[in-house]
């Protein structure tokens, strides 16, 4: 049998031998400390990757650091449509941007025209995470310095929140409070936040102010206040600058063709009026449903106040500019028209030049008749008016997107 607890019978040679006053390194020992050198130096290289690739790892970058005269801004959802088109707007006019967008609803290939337009360091970022996840939401934060952010990230379908009512719920009432959270445990003090008409529900009194009773009939316009109310509760005790922005309906496009409206095609059974309108004109679905033609309104349709994307960015800008510490601005941002479905439909044919197949059905469940704004306010307080929205045009300029864009952002 091996001993392997052998007990050293002989003394350990000296390390070095002394040859006339000069010390001689036995070579085996020398090569033996190259090696321990060598060793101590790879094992430290492989440590400070290992550092670098380690979550905690912290990169020093533009991004985080608050920059004298550069307001960077968080912009949730920016993948998506009015995400995207406020992000432009955003770096167009010198602002730094981080989108956080999951990806959900979104498009990668919007961000990559953004990225395409705005290349220098330090101008934009993308980080791909769910807003639903705490931890991500919260490392976003800590290694970022940001000055503001713009909440859009959303699911914002009335009819999918009639159907899967907690996703709602989760996506946007529980979600708005994470953002917060950390905005709060950050020290970020300015919070513009993506409303909706859709609190409002169905008001007996039209236009509507922003003092018109808040009672939503759907679980979407119910989280969007629950989110509103979880804001206003905590800006009681806080000096964060809050800007609520309640838009009404967003149609349009980027006006150069740059960017579009371009949902995910499963989403196509719940989407907006003007996606349903643009995939009739190209023959994607046989016709147009409008759904609901005895409402108690002029012609039998639903009525809407449609609101171009490009003044609702501009409303975002000035709104951001206009936020004050420990102050909260409620606004509608709407033109003030109501529009019915049935108009709606013929600027659509004039715009894209089709004469598309109308399908009339039963009313949809969670939909009201009429709803357009009193935008006053945001006229009188931050100086805002709609300044491009025009049906037919706004329609054309969209048309023109989604003509060139058959698969959205993938035929880019
Ligand atoms: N489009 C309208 O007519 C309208 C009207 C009123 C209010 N709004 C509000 O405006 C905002 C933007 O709407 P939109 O039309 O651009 O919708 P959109 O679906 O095009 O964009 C929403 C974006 O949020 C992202 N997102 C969703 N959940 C997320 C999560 N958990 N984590 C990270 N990202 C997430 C999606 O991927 C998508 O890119 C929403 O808050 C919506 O409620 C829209």
């Amino acid at each position: 049998m091996l001993n392997f607890a052998r007990a050293r019978t002989q003394p350990r040679p000296n390390r070095s031998v002394s040859f006339g006053g000069m010390d001689y390194v036995d070579p085996k020992r020398k090569s033996n400390l190259i090696g321990k050198i060598l060793l101590a130096a790879s094992l430290t290289a492989i440590c400070i990757l290992m550092l670098k690739q380690s979550q905690s790892f912290i990169t020093p970058s533009v991004f985080n650091i608050h920059e004298k005269g550069v307001t960077h801004v968080l912009v949730t959802g920016g993948a998506g449509f009015i995400g995207s088109h406020a992000s432009y707007r955003l770096l167009k006019d010198s602002y730094r941007v981080t989108i956080v967008d999951n990806l959900s609803r979104g498009n990668i290939g919007a961000v990559k025209v953004l990225q395409e337009l705005f290349p220098e360091p330090g101008r934009l970022q993308f980080i791909y995470a769910d807003l639903g996840d705490p931890k991500a939401v919260n490392k976003i934060f800590s290694e970022n310095a940001f000055d503001a952010v713009m909440h859009f990230a959303a699911v914002a379908y009335v009819g999918e929140s009639t159907m899967d009512p907690l996703k709602y719920y989760h996506n946007i009432t529980s979600n708005t409070l994470g953002v917060l959270e950390a905005m709060a445990a950050h020290g970020v003090n300015t919070l513009i936040y993506s409303s909706t008409c859709a609190t409002y529900g169905e008001p007996e009194k039209m236009p509507i102010t922003e003092d018109t009773p808040q009672l939503p009939i759907n679980p979407y316009g119910k989280a969007k206040k629950m989110a509103e109310d979880i804001i206003l509760d905590f800006s009681k005790n806080t000096d964060m600058a809050i800007m609520i922005l309640r838009y009404f309906n967003v149609i349009g496009s980027d006006p150069e063709g740059r960017l579009g409206e371009a949902p995910k095609p499963e989403l196509r059974e719940h989407g907006r009026i003007s996606g349903a309108c643009f995939d009739a004109a190209r023959g994607i679905i046989p016709d147009l449903k409008v759904k609901g033609t005895d409402y108690s309104t002029h012609d039998g349709t639903c009525i809407r106040d449609y609101i171009d994307v490009t003044d609702l960015v501009d409303a975002h800008v000035k709104a951001l500019e206009n936020a004050k510490p420990s102050k909260v601005g409620i606004y509608n941002v709407g033109t003030g028209q109501g529009r019915s479905v049935k108009e709606f439909v013929e600027a659509c044919k004039k715009a894209t030049g089709v004469d598309i197949k109308i399908e009339y059905l039963p009313r949809r469940p969670g939909d009201y008749a009429e709803v357009y704004s009193d935008p006053s306010k945001i006229k009188r307080e931050l100086n805002w008016t709609a300044q491009r929205t025009n049906l037919q045009d706004s329609l054309e300029i969209a048309w023109g997107w989604q003509k060139l864009h058959r698969d959205g952002y993938g035929s880019s």
